[in-house]
């Protein structure tokens, strides 16, 4: 029986030869965070000569790719990217996510939002009938945290503080539990219209377009099924 320790480990490298055919000396990859991405840029690294850098939704990713010598580029220098590699908290048939648990899903959408492809790399734990039983993560700017959490109560949800977490975005996470997610795109929406959100951790509107899934029988692809 493999743990999810070795199920993070294959997926991650699953996700290596998912990336070696895109990879050419003036491309540039998106990377995102959590344990699993831990594990895919240790894997990746070994290929850093065969491509340009990568952009990071993460402090934490940054620091790991730099000392890895993968060259991490500024958003902003970067007008296109192939793909965007990341994990997810949970996902479901239809591809969309929660994501979050590293509170880094305002960077994760961003970076996501500029490359081709979002490959989803996950362990099976991580794939769910419907979305909500991990608590939806919501960045809030701090003067905003109470008048944020009076409204996420309105919609259904138990808000919770983050203690002693700040964002990359110096902002503070809220992790909401007991929404009915129901219309994974719809609530993504009506939450990021609250003000003082900056993001939550929904990805529906745009959700993955591939997913590697790591199993005890081993990695298998899951694609989004056009609508
Ligand atoms: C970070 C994320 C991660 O992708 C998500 O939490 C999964 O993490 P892990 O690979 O450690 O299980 O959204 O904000």
């Amino acid at each position: 029986m493999l743990t999810q320790t070795e199920l993070k480990q294959n997926v991650a490298n699953a996700a290596v030869e998912y990336v070696l055919p895109f990879l050419k000396s003036d491309i540039i990859l998106g990377v995102g965070t959590g344990s699993t991405v831990d594990l895919f840029i240790d894997a990746l690294a070994p290929y850093k000569d065969r491509f340009l850098g990568a952009v990071s939704s993460s402090e934490r990713s940054s620091a790991r790719m730099a000392a890895l010598g993968i060259q991490v580029f500024d958003l902003n220098q970067v007008p296109a990217m192939p793909l965007y590699i990341d994990g997810a908290d949970e996902i479901d048939q239809g591809l969309n996510m929660i994501k979050g648990g590293g509170g880094a899903q305002t960077r994760e959408k961003i970076v996501a939002s500029v490359a081709d492809q979002f490959v989803c790399i996950v362990d099976e734990s991580k794939l769910v009938e419907r979305l909500g039983q991990f608590p939806l993560p919501v960045e809030v700017i701090p003067m905003a945290r109470e008048a944020v959490a009076r409204q996420l109560v309105a919609l259904g949800g138990q808000p919770a503080l983050r203690e002693g977490f700040v964002t990359d975005n110096a902002c503070q996470i809220l992790d909401v539990s007991g929404l009915a997610i129901h219309e994974p795109a719809q609530l993504e929406a009506t939450i990021n219209n609250i003000p003082g959100v900056v993001c939550n951790g929904l990805f529906a509107l745009a959700g993955a377009d591939v997913v590697l899934v790591s199993g005890q029988g081993g990695v298998r692809r899951l694609d989004k099924v056009a609508s």
